[in-house]
């Protein structure tokens, strides 16, 4: 527990720096270092829902996002000057970790944003459980191209895990291990 606040007040302080410094010195500070990672409240769900309905053909409704909020799981949003770009989601118990969702606004992909937030969940479960999974459709060449970058295994297929336009899609489950 101690770690993780250290962790967090360090990013924190890290992160009002360079805020600080970006308003001195505008040219100073790329946008990549100004994205800024946070819990997400009630308050994100429009911009939330919004880059949600961009992304998946079958996006998920405002319940299952407050759902999330009353299970009491780790949900972030990655902003930058205010407007978030980004959110992810994730879930934590009996030693197993799992990506609910990871979203970035299509305006904003390729520019690190999604690696920012998949490496801070992976920070959040770790010393919380050993492995942390997720479910990805296979035609999503971009986030497989992310999993397994950063390091994430294929452990399996789900039959039919997914609604697509023509009946179901498979999932392909992807595993990494904490150490
Ligand atoms: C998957 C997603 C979150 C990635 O976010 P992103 O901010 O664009 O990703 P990043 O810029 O951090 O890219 C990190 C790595 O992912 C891979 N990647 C990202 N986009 C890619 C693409 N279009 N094609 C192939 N690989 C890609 C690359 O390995 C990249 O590393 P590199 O920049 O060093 O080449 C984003 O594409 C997205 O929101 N997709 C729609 C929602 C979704 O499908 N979520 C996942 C559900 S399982």
């Amino acid at each position: 527990m101690r770690g993780l606040m250290d962790k967090i007040k360090k990013m924190v302080i890290y992160d009002a720096d360079r805020e600080f410094y970006a308003k001195l010195f505008p040219n100073s500070v790329s946008k990549k270092d100004l994205l800024r990672l946070r819990i997400m409240t009630e308050d994100d769900l429009p911009s939330v829902l919004a880059i949600e309905r961009k992304n998946y053909s079958f996006p998920w409704e405002e319940d299952i996002f407050t759902d999330c909020f009353t299970a009491g799981y780790s949900c972030w949003v990655c902003e930058y000057n205010d407007v978030v770009l980004g959110y992810s989601l994730l879930s934590i118990a009996v030693g197993e970790a799992h990506i609910l969702n990871i979203s970035v606004d299509p305006n904003e992909q390729q520019q690190g944003i999604g690696r920012k937030m998949l490496e801070n969940l992976i920070e959040v479960a770790r010393g919380r459980a050993e492995t942390i999974f997720l479910e990805v459709r296979p035609s999503n060449t971009a986030a497989i191209g992310l999993y397994e970058d950063i390091g994430f295994n294929e452990i399996g297929i789900r039959r039919g895990y997914y609604p697509a336009e023509n009946g179901r899609e498979d999932a392909i489950m992807l595993a990494l291990t904490l150490f």
